[in-house]
């Protein structure tokens, strides 16, 4: 099959972040490329200007096209011939600088990949939401999680009826990396997450529980109504939260609540879901991606393998699989799953076909809208003594 049809071409990525030292813009230009259907051409890799030029031979970018700001790149870009340009641009920077660098790429007319959270705080998503209506850019937000097969599965089982009416749903993100007080010893990733001038106004729930509130958003499709949370920083000293809970409710009646920790010792990245139905329940842990519980009253537990093969697997459970089953998938795949989508999308743009803009199978602006919500209201709620507060977004995806 052509690359990207209808293009039959490569498209053109540039990398905000992702300099030597950094995190997830590494997992962005490997997820990009896994299908072949990109390659990273520009980048304005660091904040440190010498450092964003020395990156730049890390991912074979050429140094003609790497960059010391944002600014500069997409200058760069706009003056080069339109089958040279960069298609789409990736932020995978601190998350105070998203708004600025999505904007100024959105309003070049650059698809967007941006990380979450959103941005900075609620106004900034919302005025993005005007940028990116304007434009008709295509704009995916990486709450990578919602690409794991079986989440995708989760969510076409609900969908299809078979847990019946949704009365709970269960989301955790439990780490035990910030137990200690990184941020003192100047570790990069633990600095700015920790500092309210970067970060946001939370810190363990911005970071990981809007993470976990998006699968509970994807999966059940719930709109919620009302939130009650309680944060806590329990290492002393630091700026932001790095626990905390918060129960919700949703426009059918169904109870949701979420636990979010950055302190829970040996604990790694323990994403799960749980969700009730009428009918049945489902859970999911992301450290065992590829399987997933499906459990009914006097019936043998089932366990539904991401097998792309199985009877059972929906089509988009297998069109988001790459290997048979057992070959374990994880990570940089559902990563890769976000990008995928999101270029089908991209390459009809390019060629002036019409697309999909607010019910994506991808995280899109409007649910980065809702995550800066919910980190707004479970602030808001915790300062005001677990206080419930509207959780309803007109943006909210229906
Ligand atoms: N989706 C996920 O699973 C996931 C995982 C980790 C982080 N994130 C998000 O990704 C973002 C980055 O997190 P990280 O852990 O990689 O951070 P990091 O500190 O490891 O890396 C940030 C990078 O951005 C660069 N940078 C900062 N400001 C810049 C600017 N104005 N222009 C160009 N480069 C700039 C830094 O120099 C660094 O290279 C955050 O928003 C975070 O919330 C998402």
């Amino acid at each position: 099959m052509p690359t990207n049809p209808p293009l039959n071409r490569k498209l053109r990525m540039a990398l905000v972040g992702g300099g030597r030292g950094s995190f997830i813009g590494r997992v962005h230009a490997t997820a990009a490329v896994l299908d072949n259907r990109c390659e990273l051409v520009a980048g304005a890799l660091s904040s440190d200007p010498q450092r964003a030029k020395d990156s730049a031979e890390d991912y074979d970018i050429d140094p003609d096209r790497a960059c010391t700001s944002y600014h500069e790149l997409i200058e760069k870009e706009l003056a080069l011939p339109a089958d040279q340009r960069i298609d789409f641009l990736s932020i995978a920077t601190p998350n105070h600088t998203h708004f600025e660098i999505a904007k100024a790429a959105v309003e070049a007319g650059f698809n967007v990949v941006c990380d979450k959270p959103l941005t900075f705080d609620l106004a900034q998503a919302e005025e993005l939401v005007k940028v990116v209506n304007d434009s008709g850019v295509v704009f995916a937000v990486t709450h990578n999680y919602t690409g794991y097969p079986l989440i995708r599965q989760a969510r076409q089982m609900v969908a299809d009826g078979e847990l019946g009416e949704i009365m709970a749903v269960r989301a955790n993100y439990i780490q035990g990396w910030l137990t200690d007080k990184l941020e003192d010893d100047d570790q990069k990733q633990a600095a700015w997450r920790t500092d309210p001038k970067k970060s946001g106004a939370a810190g363990c729930f911005g970071d990981i529980a809007t993470h976990a509130y998006n699968l509970t958003r994807f999966v059940t499709g719930l709109l919620a109504e009302n939130i009650s949370c309680n944060l806590k920083t329990f290492v002393q000293g630091r700026k932001l939260d790095d626990y905390g809970h918060a129960m919700i409710t949703y426009e059918n009646g169904a109870f949701g609540t979420i636990t979010a920790s950055q302190i829970s010792h040996g604990r790694e990245n323990d994403v799960t879901l749980e969700v009730d139905g009428t009918k049945g329940s489902i859970s999911w842990r992301q450290e065992n991606p590829n399987e997933l519980w499906l459990r009914r009253n006097g019936q043998p537990h089932q366990l539904y393998t991401r097998d792309p093969n199985a009877s059972y697997a929906k089509p988009v459970t297998a069109e988001s699989c790459r290997l048979p089953a057992g070959h374990p998938e994880a990570f940089f795949e559902a990563f890769a799953n976000i990008y995928r989508s999101a270029f089908d999308n991209m390459a009809a743009r390019i060629a002036g076909q019409n697309f999909e803009k607010v019910d994506t199978i991808y995280p899109n602006v409007f649910d980065g809208v809702e995550g800066m919500l919910f980190i707004q209201q479970s602030v808001n709620s915790s300062q005001n003594g677990g206080q419930w507060l509207p959780l309803k977004h007109e943006l909210a995806r229906r």
